[in-house]
Order: C-alpha cells, then structure tokens, then sequence
C-alpha cells in the first residue's frame, strides 16, 4: 500500500517535471519554412519580408515542394540542383528571366514541360501532378517575388479607327 502510494506521488512528480521541461511558448517557435507561407524575404532584401496573398502562399508552398531543387540555389534541405541541371533554371526571383513571359506560355510549360515548347526536357511536365489552380498559384508566386518587380502587361492601346 505505501509503496504503490510511493510510486504514484514519484509517477506525479516525473510527470510535473517532464511538463516543467517544455519552456512556455516553444510550441510557436517551429521551423520558419514551416509556419511562414504567408511572407517571403525579398529578393534584394533578406531583411524585408513581402506578405503574401492567400493565392501566392499556396504557391509558395508548391514551389517548396515541387520546384526549388532547381529554381533556387538553397531549400529546405540544403543546396539546390540548379548548378547541376543544363540549361541552368531560372532562380524564381529573377524577374529579368521570368517578366517578358506571359501567363499562356508559363502556365504552358509548367503544364507540359519544357519539350512540348521546344525546350529542355529537364523542366518536368506538371499537368498530372499538380491541379490548374496550384499551377496558377505558383505563377502568382513567381510574380510576387520577381526583382525586378513584375508588372503585368499593359492592354494593348485601342486602335483609333484612320478616317
Ligand atoms: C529538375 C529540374 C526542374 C524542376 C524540378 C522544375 N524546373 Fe522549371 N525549368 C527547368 C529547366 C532546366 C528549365 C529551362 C528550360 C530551357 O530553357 O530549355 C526550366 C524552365 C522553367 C520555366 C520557363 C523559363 C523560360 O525562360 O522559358 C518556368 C516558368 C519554370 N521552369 C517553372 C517551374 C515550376 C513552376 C516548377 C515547379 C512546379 C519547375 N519549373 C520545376 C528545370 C526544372
């Protein structure tokens, strides 16, 4: 009887501790990459971040997931493929590589892969993988991150009927 007494209160006590263990709060402090889909650092400022969209955090989530072993130098896990694949991608942010592309021919290649456009076979074809929706997510990803800035094309002037 008093040692099962003895042994409850000692079972107490370790669960109190083990309790005392975990400091208040550390459940907040997880891994940046897992809880910050909402912002991204900018490109030409890691101390900036941009805040992103519903649309353009799903995205950033898919290119975490799908896209970054070669349009990023660093991810989750370590250094990239990019400098191993030829020809080398494009890194996501660079605007200069990725404004002239219109939406058609992004959402294009990502749906079928770079040789349905004459293009690299090393850039996979998505259509099976990834529903239009995240496709489109992850352009919207693309074109918040873009340094320099992307802005989207202007409409065509109307055409002024010559009497
Ligand atoms: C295995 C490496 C690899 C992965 C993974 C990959 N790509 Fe690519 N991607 C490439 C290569 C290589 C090219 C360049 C093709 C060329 O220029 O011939 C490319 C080109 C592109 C282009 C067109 C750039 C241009 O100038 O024409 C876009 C847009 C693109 N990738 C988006 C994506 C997206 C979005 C994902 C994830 C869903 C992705 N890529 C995943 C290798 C990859």
């Amino acid at each position: 009887m008093m040692a099962r007494t003895t042994t409850a209160i000692a079972v107490a006590c370790l669960l109190a501790a083990l309790a005392g263990c975990r400091p208040k709060g550390s459940m907040e402090a997880r891994d940046p990459l897992r809880n910050a889909f909402d912002t991204v650092a900018d490109a030409s400022d890691a101390a900036k971040l941009v805040p992103l969209t519903y649309q353009q955090a799903q995205g950033k989530r898919i290119f975490e997931t799908y896209c970054v072993w070669c349009h990023a130098d660093a991810t989750p896990a370590g250094p990239s493929n990019r400098s191993n694949v030829t020809p080398m991608p494009a890194v996501i942010t660079d605007g200069t590589a990725l404004n002239g592309l219109s939406d058609e021919y992004m959402q294009t290649i990502i749906t079928l892969g770079g040789s349905a456009l004459g293009k690299s076979a090393m850039m996979p074809p998505y259509g099976e993988t990834l529903k239009e929706d995240d496709i489109r997510a992850v352009m919207a990803y693309a074109r918040a991150v873009a340094q320099p800035p992307y802005e989207p094309a202007a409409r065509p002037k109307p055409q002024i009927p010559v009497k």
